[in-house]
C-alpha cells in the first residue's frame, strides 16, 4: 500500500533528473517533487515530519540548494530528514560546502539506478539507527533515575558557580524533597500525587534557585547582612525563574514543566502568607513549592553561607517546626519531624561526589548497553545529544564553561558551542592527542597531565580534577576541571570515554 511506503522529496529544477530519480526509487518510495526551493520550503514547513529523505540539487535558479541546507538548518531539520545532495561530479569544492552546510551524501549525474537505490536503503537504515538512538537518549533523558545527574550536574554547576553556595545545595534539596514527598503520600492523598509526580517534581526541585542567575553576583555573595532594597532584588530571583522557565520551554513533558514553574516560582511562599513573591497562602501554594521550599530551607540552614553561620541538624529542624523560618504546612511538619533521621543518614551516604558518579555511570552503561553497533554512528556522542540543549541554555555561554565528552570507540572528543567559540577550534576533534590545532591550543603539557591524571583512574575511583592555564583572546585564563571516566559495564578495567567540565577560576 502505498501509504505505508516512506516519502522522499526530490529537489531540483531539471525535470530530466527528477524523473530519472524517481524511476529507480518509485517502487519503493513515494515520491513528491520541488522544482526549486522556494517550492522545498512550504512543503518542508507543513509536511517535514512525513519525509523520509531528500535528494536535493545545489544548483537552483531562486533559491539553491545550501539555501534549502540553510533553512532546513535553521529549523532544526537535519538532524529529521537525511539530505543527498545532487551534483555533477566536477563540483568537488561544492560537495564538501554541502557537507559541512548538513548534507548526509551525495550522488553525481547521470545517476545510476542501482546505486540511487542502495544509497536510498542505507542512508535510510543509518538514519533510522541515529534516530533510535536519539531516541533512546531522549527517553532517557525524562526518565528521572537515568537522567537527573546530567540535570543537576549541569544546574548546580551554574548556580553554584553564582551563588557562592556549596555545590551539594541542589543535590540536598532534591534528596530532601523525595524524602518529604514519600513521606506525604503516606500520610495522606490529598494531594493526589503518583510516583510519576514525585519523581517529576524530585527532578523539577533542581529548578528552584534558577533565577538566581539573573540577581548580581556581589549580591549573591554579599558577607552581610542585605539592606532592604537588596533583599527586594535577591526576591526577584522567583519571578526570574518563573520567567525562565516559562520562556524557554524546556521539558517535553508538560507536567514536569508545569512542576518546574510552579517550585521556581513559590517555593519562598509560606504557608501564613507572609512569603514572597506573592503572599499567597495555604493550599494555594502548589504542594510542590511547599516541599521544595521545605527542603531549601532546612539545607540553607545546615549549610553555611557568606552571610549565616551553618546550624546543626537539631537546631534546624528546631527552627523550621517552630516557625523561625516562616510558617509551613502542618502535615508537611509532621513529615520532617518523621523523616529527619532519614534525612540526615541520606545526606551523609557515601560520599556525595560518588553518589554522582554512580548515577553518571548508570547513564554510560545504560547507553552503551547493546548498542555496540552504533558507536561509529554520529558526530555527537551519545551523552552530549539531549543534555547539549539543556547545556547551552544555562551554563555554558554564561560561564565560559567548556563541557566536553570523548568516546574511546569513536576517538572523538565533542566541545561545546561555548568552547568552541572560546577555543576557537572545532566542536568534533577526532583524535585530539594528535590534532594540531587542538594540541596548541590547550598545550601539550595540559594534555599530558590530563592524560596521567586519567590513567590513575578506576572503576571505583573514576574521576579527578585539575588546574590549568590556557591562553584565551590573549589573556593568560586560569581553569578548573572536573572529569569522569566512563567504563565498560562488563569489564571494569575497561575505559569507554569521559565526560567533563572546565570552568573559569576566578
Ligand atoms: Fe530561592
Ligand atoms: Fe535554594
Amino acid at each position: 500500500m502505498s501509504s505505508t511506503k516512506q516519502k522522499i522529496l526530490i529537489i531540483g529544477n531539471n525535470q530530466t533528473d527528477r524523473v530519472a530519480l524517481s524511476k529507480s526509487l518509485s517502487n519503493d518510495y513515494e515520491i513528491i517533487q520541488a522544482e526549486d526551493g522556494t517550492v522545498a520550503v512550504p512543503i518542508l514547513k507543513k509536511s517535514h515530519s512525513s519525509l523520509s529523505l531528500i535528494f536535493l540539487d545545489l544548483v537552483m535558479p531562486e533559491m539553491d540548494g545550501f539555501g534549502v541546507l540553510t533553512y532546513m538548518k535553521t529549523n532544526n531539520l537535519l538532524r529529521e530528514i537525511p539530505v543527498i545532495v545532487v551534483t555533477t561530479d566536477k563540483d568537488t569544492k561544492k560537495i564538501g560546502q554541502a557537507f559541512k552546510a548538513g548534507a548526509i551524501d551525495y550522488i553525481t549525474k547521470p545517476f545510476d539506478s542501482d546505486l540511487v537505490l542502495k544509497r536510498t536503503q542505507n542512508i535510510l537504515s543509518l538514519f533510522a539507527k541515529q534516530k533510535r538512538l536519539i531516541k533512546i537518549v531522549s527517553d532517557k533523558f525524562y526518565e528521572r533515575e537515568n537522567n537527573i545527574n546530567i540535570l543537576l550536574n549541569i544546574l548546580a554547576q551554574a548556580v553554584e558557580f553564582r551563588n557562592g553556595e556549596n555545590g551539594f545545595h541542589i543535590m540536598n534539596v532534591n534528596i530532601i524533597t523525595e524524602i518529604l514527598l514519600k513521606r506525604l503520600v503516606k500520610r495522606t492523598n490529598k494531594y493526589n500525587l503518583s510516583n510519576d509526580d514525585i519523581d517529576m517534581i524530585v527532578v523539577a526541585s533542581a529548578l528552584h534557585d534558577i533565577g538566581k542567575v539573573g540577581v548580581k553576583e556581589t549580591l549573591l555573595n554579599k558577607p552581610s547582612k542585605l539592606t532592604k532594597e537588596e533583599f527586594e532584588v535577591m526576591k526577584g530571583h522567583s519571578k526570574i525563574g518563573a520567567k525562565i522557565i516559562g520562556d524557554i520551554k524546556l521539558f517535553k513533558n508538560e507536567q514536569i514543566y508545569k512542576y518546574a514553574l510552579e517550585i521556581a516560582k513559590y517555593h519562598h511562599e509560606r504557608y501564613d502568607g507572609s512569603g514572597y513573591p506573592e503572599g499567597i497562602k495555604g493550599e494555594d501554594i502548589p504542594i510542590s513549592a511547599q516541599v521544595v521550599g521545605m527542603a531549601d530551607c532546612y539545607d540553607v540552614l545546615i549549610n553555611d553561607r557568606v552571610y549565616k553561620r551553618t546550624y546543626t541538624h537539631e537546631e534546624a529542624i528546631r527552627m523550621i517546626l517552630s516557625g523561625e523560618c516562616g510558617t509551613f504546612n502542618p502535615i508537611l511538619l509532621k513529615c520532617l519531624k518523621e523523616a529527619q533521621h532519614e534525612i540526615v543518614e541520606e545526606l551523609n551516604i557515601s560520599s556525595k561526589v560518588s553518589r554522582d558518579q554512580h548515577k553518571i555511570q548508570a547513564i554510560a552503561s545504560s547507553l552503551f548497553k547493546g548498542e555496540s553497533d552504533s558507536y561509529g554512528l554520529s558526530n555527537e556522542t551519545e551523552l552530549s545529544l539531549d543534555s547539549e540543549r539543556i547545556k547551552m541554555l544555562y551554563t555554558s555561554k554564561i560561564f565560559e564553561e567548556i563541557i566536553f565528552d570523548y568516546t574511546k570507540a569513536t576517538s572523538v572528543l565533542n566541545l561545546n558551542d561555548s568552547a568552541k567559540e572560546l577555543l576557537k577550534v572545532d566542536g568534533v576533534i577526532y583524535e585530539p592527542v594528535n590534532n594540531k590545532e587542538f594540541v596548541e591550543v590547550f598545550g601539550r603539557n595540559n594534555i599530558d597531565r590530563f592524560l596521567n591524571l586519567l590513567s590513575y583512574t578506576s572503576f571505583k575511583n573514576p574521576s579527578f580534577n585539575m588546574q590549568f592555564k590556557i591562553l584565551i583572546n590573549d589573556k593568560i585564563t586560569k581553569y578548573k576541571l572536573v572529569c569522569s571516566v566512563m567504563w565498560d559495564k562488563f569489564n571494569h578495567e575497561e575505559k569507554i570515554g569521559f565526560v567533563g567540565r572546565a570552568y573559569k577560576v576566578r
